[in-house]
């Protein structure tokens, strides 16, 4: 095998498996979006215990999307309007979507529930 054809092989699998990324891509992602400071660690924190890091996470029951694990029910469609985006495009590889979506679900879930993080079951492992 020629090692051209060799490279086409590895990214065709490595797409698809899905893109782990690394803690220092995710921080950068998180402040291109001016997410505020204090979040960002809390953020990281639901990203490794949500997807492991991986951009096209999917839980096996289908509700659960992207690296941070969005719940369909309300933020992804189908059936969820919340984020205005479909869960596919949460699994994408570009960051910014998710990244909004998340501070969506921080926002709206404080003013309904008093407690922005209580949209995510996995912040228990994350309280610092
Ligand atoms: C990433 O998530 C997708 C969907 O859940 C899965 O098929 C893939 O194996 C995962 N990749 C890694 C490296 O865990």
């Amino acid at each position: 095998m020629r090692p051209s054809s060799a490279l086409v092989v590895l990214l065709v699998a490595v797409s698809l498996e899905g893109k782990v990324i690394g803690v220092n891509e995710l921080r950068l992602a998180l402040m291109d979006f001016v997410v505020p400071e204090w979040m960002i660690p809390i953020f990281i924190c639901i990203a490794q215990h949500e997807s492991k890091f991986n951009t096209s996470f999917e839980s096996l029951d289908g509700r659960k999307h992207g690296i941070f694990g969005i719940q369909n029910r309300l933020w992804c469609s189908p059936p969820g309007i919340g984020c205005g985006i479909t869960c596919d495009s949460l699994r994408n590889e570009d960051l910014g979507n998710d990244v909004r979506c998340a501070l969506q679900v921080f926002l709206e879930t404080d003013r309904f529930l008093g407690q922005g993080w209580k949209a995510w079951d996995t912040y228990k492992f994350c309280h610092l």
